[in-house]
């Protein structure tokens, strides 16, 4: 098979590669390698050993927790101390395999091992694909707050086999189907065509219809970083990779009100119906824009109602996002499909009442 990747214009330009089978490109980053330690989650370990046994390296398997357990001071000292004890030096190379979460963890353990040694990653959910994987974001949590510490650091290549997408729960699929519609709306609205022609192929792991998905929100997502890769405050009309955020700024505080017992994606398609009211209020966007966002999401057994919570919590977990751009807060909304800009500071009724319309459905 051609695998036809995607090109990351950034300044350490690297290619995403997405179709099924696509780990077993992995020797060809590691020719000459010496050393190779793969940080893999805890629930990929027997994939892990696999690719292991494909290398012609010394390989140190480190096993972290999967989930956002695994980005803590204490498990990244762990890494640190797993490649002291493997003599690891600068020529050789961390692999990260797993969700979103092991793979922040790995890149900032490559960033910060002898000042960045080279790193590889390999996604292992559809979320992490087209997020976490491409434009450099590293880093770790601490208990006052999540990526509170991390560092820009680029891939030599990221490999996204559609094959591990087998043995994710369906929620765990549509939860990364969020983030590649999200990309449909703020760019590509190509993506959400083919997603309503098909919602069950996009929902199936590795099907045609789900390759061509990814690969084009991942292509979104590589145009954006590409352009703004550290998130220049945007302004406006012009907006940089804040792009991203479409959806998030509410989408961020039902996580945090709802204690992180909801996915991510499952958030942010309530954040993105809550940024559709906010922009339909603001007379920014017609109602078929609107009601698009309901049907496509709802399509693919995504949440777009909520009512979890009082506005005041919301309101105040929102303000103290760290997102937030002092204590102001900025929502991206939609003009049109794929035509964004940035709402700061919307009145508070006009937010009130956006929040009370995800009530109703
Ligand atoms: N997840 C949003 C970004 O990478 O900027």
């Amino acid at each position: 098979m051609t695998w036809d990747p995607v090109d990351v214009a950034t300044q350490q330009p690297y290619q995403v590669v997405i179709g099924a089978g696509a780990s077993r490109l992995l020797p060809e980053f590691l020719e000459g390698v010496a050393r190779v330690a793969i940080i893999h989650s805890a629930g990929v370990a027997g994939r892990a050993a696999e690719l292991a046994t494909g290398l012609d390296a010394a390989v140190t398997l480190i096993a972290v927790p999967d989930g956002e357990p695994a980005k803590t001071p204490q498990v990244l000292l762990d890494c640190w101390n797993a490649l002291a004890a493997a003599g690891f030096t600068r020529s050789d190379v961390i692999v990260g395999l797993g969700g979103g979460s092991a793979t922040d963890l790995a890149g900032f353990v490559a960033a910060t091992w002898l000042r960045g040694v080279r790193y590889v990653s390999l996604p292992t959910t559809v979320l992490a694909m087209v997020d976490a994987a491409v434009g450099g974001k590293t880093g770790i949590n601490l208990g006052s707050g999540k990526n509170l510490v991390g560092g820009f650091y680029e891939p030599d290549g990221v490999l996204c086999d559609l094959d591990v997408l087998a043995s994710l729960p369906a929620a765990e699929l549509a939860s990364g189907m969020a983030e590649v519609l999200k990309c449909g709306f703020i760019a590509d609205p190509e993506i959400l065509d083919d997603f309503e022609d098909d919602p069950a192929g996009a929902l199936t792991a590795a099907s045609p219809v789900q390759r061509r998905l990814i690969r084009r929100a991942v292509a979104v997502k590589a145009k954006v970083v590409a352009a703004d890769l550290r998130e220049k405050t945007s302004d406006g009309e012009s907006v940089g990779r804040e792009l991203l955020n479409y959806g998030h700024t509410l989408g961020h505080a039902i996580e945090k009100v709802e204690d992180f017992g909801w996915r991510h994606g499952e958030a942010i398609s309530v954040g993105m119906v809550f940024a559709a009211e906010l922009a339909h209020r603001s007379g920014l966007i017609d109602d078929a824009l609107l009601a698009r966002h309901r049907s496509v999401l709802a399509l693919a057994g995504l949440p777009t109602t909520y009512a979890g919570r009082p506005w005041a919590e919301l309101r105040t977990a929102m303000s103290l996002d760290k997102k937030a751009r002092g204590h102001s807060l900025r929502f991206v909304v939609l003009t049109g499909l794929a035509k964004a800009r940035v709402l700061a500071e919307p009145a508070e009724d006009l937010l009130e009442a956006s929040y009370a319309a995800l009530a109703e459905g």
